[in-house]
């Protein structure tokens, strides 16, 4: 991962209740987000490795762990959980096509979600505040687990593209849709922004995010560089998006069944 966002010491005000609606939506989005975490599960069903079914049964575990370390957070705030903003549940959508799953749940999705733990939660959360400090640590071990998804992510997004090499212009595409929707989130708040210590800073955080996320998909082979032309771009974008239909109609198919002897070491 890159160097997170600076918020330059700004945090919320755990005692104002315009601050605590604010952390209410953020964790709220977390809560949500952590809840479809068993949608690798999935991920496990069509892995094509032992190692790979591996790394899902130990996700899944902690996936549900984050969810309940969410859920403490709320009780010890003594806050309700709101519903998940739609661009929330538009991101974190739930597919059947594996390349998709990885490089859309696992590589960006995870690796946006850790943007806001690591970089939001755990710079604006104030420590001043006696509650904060056990709350960090639970956020931290979340942070920890978030990285390792996002390298497993990542590692099996390589392996797809260098199977699948036309992948990586749809991926492109959805990478570019995904861009385009996340300033929706922060729409609401950004009449207050000017005068908030921390929304202040939410342009400037949106625009770490989008420069990160790209990097991450010139890192990972699908994001050219330079940037190509209007037209190539919207062309993406509607491959992306072709593919994203599809995967909606795609059935998901185990193989494990089928490779297990030659995974476990047998000669067969
Ligand atoms: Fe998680
Ligand atoms: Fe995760």
């Amino acid at each position: 991962m890159t160097a997170g966002f600076d918020f330059q010491g700004a945090t919320f005000d755990l005692e104002s209740p315009t601050d605590r609606a604010l952390i209410q939506f953020i964790l709220s989005q977390a809560l949500y987000g952590e809840a479809t975490g068993v949608y690798c599960g999935k991920s496990l069903y069509a892995a094509r490795s032992l190692e790979a079914a591996r790394f899902y049964v130990r996700q899944a575990r902690q996936e549900l762990n984050h969810l309940e370390l969410f859920a403490d957070i709320f009780r010890t705030l003594e806050m309700e959980p709101v519903e998940a903003h739609w661009v929330v549940r538009v991101l974190s959508a739930h597919n059947n096509y594996y390349p998709l799953k990885v490089v859309m749940e696992h590589a960006l999705g995870e690796g946006m979600v850790l943007d806001i733990f690591q970089d939001v939660l755990l710079q604006t959360l104030p420590d001043s505040d006696p509650r904060v400090p056990d709350i960090k640590k639970k956020l931290a071990v979340v942070c920890r687990e978030e990285e390792e998804h996002v390298a497993w992510g990542e590692k099996e997004t390589k392996r797809v593209l260098s199977e699948q090499p036309w992948l990586r212009h749809p991926f492109y595409g959805l990478l570019l849709l995904q861009l385009m929707l996340a300033p929706f989130i922060v729409r609401a708040f950004e009449a207050r922004a000017a005068a908030h210590p921390v929304l202040r800073h939410v342009k400037g955080f949106l625009a770490h995010v989008e420069a990160r996320v790209r990097l991450q998909g010139r890192k990972l082979g699908f994001v050219p560089e330079p940037e190509p032309s209007r037209a190539v771009r919207w062309l993406c974008m509607a491959s992306g998006l072709l593919l994203l239909i599809r995967s909606q109609f795609a059935r998901s198919k185990s193989r494990l069944e089928h490779i297990y002897l030659r995974e476990l070491g047998f000669t067969r």
